[in-house]
Formats: C-alpha cells, sequence, structure tokens
C-alpha cells in the first residue's frame, strides 16, 4: 500500500501518517522530521534547509527528490509506505511519478486531509513536538502525560521554530500556491480522497482505514 498524505500545514497529516503506519506495519516517511534530524544532528543537509524552513518557505525540490527517491528505494519500503510532506509541488510530484513508473509501479491512494485555515493557527500554536522521535502532541486536546516530556521516549518536547503565529501564515500562504495544485493532479490520476480533518482524531482515522479497506 502506497499512501500520499496531502494537506495543509497542521492538517494533521504526520498524526494520521503515524497511525496508518503502525496499523499497515508500513515505514512513515515525513520529509519534515528528516529535514529536522539533520538540522538537530548539525549536518550540511540541516544547515542548508533550515534556511528555508524558519522562513516558512519550501526547501528546494533538488534538495528534497533525491532524499525521497532513496529512502523508498530501500527493502523496508516494498510493501508499501506512507509518505507525509511529499510530494508538495508539482515537480516533486512528477518526480515520483516517474521514478516509479521505472519500475512498473503507481501510488494507490493521495489522501487529502481538509481543514480550513482558520483551524490551523490555533492547533499549531498549541502544538508540541518531540525532535528526537517524531511524536506530536497539543497542549489542549493530545497532552504528555507529563508535561513537557514526549511520552514515546522521554524526550523534551518543544514548540516547532517554524510554528510562530507569521511562520505559519507564511507557511499557508505557500501551501495554497504551491501544493494545493496537487489535488488536482493526483484527482486526474484518479487516486484523490478526501477526508473531513476538523473532526476529532480517532474520527478522521476511521475514515481513512474506511477508504483503505474499501
Ligand atoms: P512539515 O514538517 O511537513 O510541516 P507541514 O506540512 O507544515 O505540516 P505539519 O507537520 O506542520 O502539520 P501536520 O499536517 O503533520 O499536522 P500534525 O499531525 O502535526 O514541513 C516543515 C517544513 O519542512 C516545510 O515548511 C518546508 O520548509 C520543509 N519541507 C518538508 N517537506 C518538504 C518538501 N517535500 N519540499 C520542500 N520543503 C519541505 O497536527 C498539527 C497539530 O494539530 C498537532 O498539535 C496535533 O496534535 C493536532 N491535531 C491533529 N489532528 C487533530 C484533530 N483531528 N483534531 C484536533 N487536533 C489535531
Ligand atoms: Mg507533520
Amino acid at each position: 500500500m502506497k499512501i500520499i498524505m496531502l494537506g495543509a500545514p497542521g492538517a494533521g497529516k504526520g498524526t494520521q501518517a503515524k497511525q496508518i503506519a503502525d496499523k499497515y506495519t508500513i515505514p512513515h516517511i515525513s520529509t519534515g522530521d528528516i529535514f529536522r534530524a539533520n538540522i538537530k544532528n548539525g549536518t550540511e543537509l540541516g544547515r542548508k534547509a533550515k534556511q528555508y524552513m524558519d522562513q516558512g518557505l519550501l526547501v528546494p525540490d533538488e534538495l528534497t527528490c533525491d532524499l525521497v527517491m532513496d529512502r523508498i528505494g530501500q527493502a523496508d519500503c516494498a510493501n508499501g509506505f506512507v509518505l507525509d510532506g511529499f510530494p508538495r509541488t508539482i515537480p516533486q510530484a512528477e518526480a515520483l511519478t516517474n521514478a516509479l513508473e521505472k519500475i512498473g509501479q503507481t501510488m494507490d491512494y493521495a489522501i487529502d486531509v481538509d481543514v480550513p485555515d482558520a483551524n490551523i493557527v490555533e492547533r499549531m500554536s498549541g502544538r508540541r513536538a518531540c525532535l528526537n522521535c517524531g511524536a506530536t502532541y497539543h497542549i489542549v486536546s493530545i497532552p504528555t502525560k507529563v508535561e513537557g516530556i514526549c511520552d514515546r521516549c522521554g524526550s523534551e518536547v518543544v514548540l516547532r521554530e517554524d510554528d510562530a503565529p507569521e511562520t505559519v501564515q507564511k507557511r499557508l500562504a505557500v501551501y495554497h500556491e504551491q501544493t494545493q495544485p496537487l489535488i488536482d493532479y493526483y484527482q486526474k490520476q484518479g487516486i484523490l480522497k478526501s477526508v473531513d480533518g476538523t473532526q476529532p482524531m480517532e474520527k478522521v482515522f476511521a475514515d481513512i482505514v474506511a477508504i483503505l479497506e474499501a
């Protein structure tokens, strides 16, 4: 099962992708998490990506595409994978389509988690993220058991640097301009499915499972 999660920043792509990955035992591949891990580890890629991420801009396609193509070619992706945050430009989507075509494959589902902009800023300001294991919480709706500490791995959870309200506005603008066209792109490929991402997260997940098991 090869799945793409589409949706605005903060729509819940990561929250849902992790559950899909657990349920179907396939890797969860988040380009945002990969970039944040590189920033944390002080790599050259991290240094380059940070310049864009801190401004709410997309990291250039040439730094992003090869990374993902390499990752989905690894052995643990043989039975499928869930892509979270990739593709997010038309050239990225085309690179993915072409890479899969070469090995006689196509993506199975592009799931758009639909949340209006008005709900997003509130969600992001309450989000806390574990930069060690990628787990995501919300101070009101999904709090950690111990304040400030990740339930899963015990590391500190933090407000992401790009979750400042003005950066969130910029990310939303970039989303509408560069990523939303992918909804049409995957509609034309016949694999687009939409879920209402404003529902409680368990209900969003149930809707996704219903699509995957239809
Ligand atoms: P990335 O890390 O992908 O960030 P994003 O797309 O902006 O999405 P988020 O991770 O912010 O949100 P999400 O949809 O995963 O929501 P979450 O589940 O956390 O990318 C960051 C940056 O990296 C980009 O800006 C760009 O610079 C760069 N980048 C990454 N990929 C790239 C690419 N392919 N090309 C170029 N650049 C790239 O949920 C949000 C909050 O809401 C959480 O607190 C959560 O607990 C809560 N929540 C979730 N679901 C619900 C619900 N149903 N009800 C209530 N609260 C909920
Ligand atoms: Mg995410």
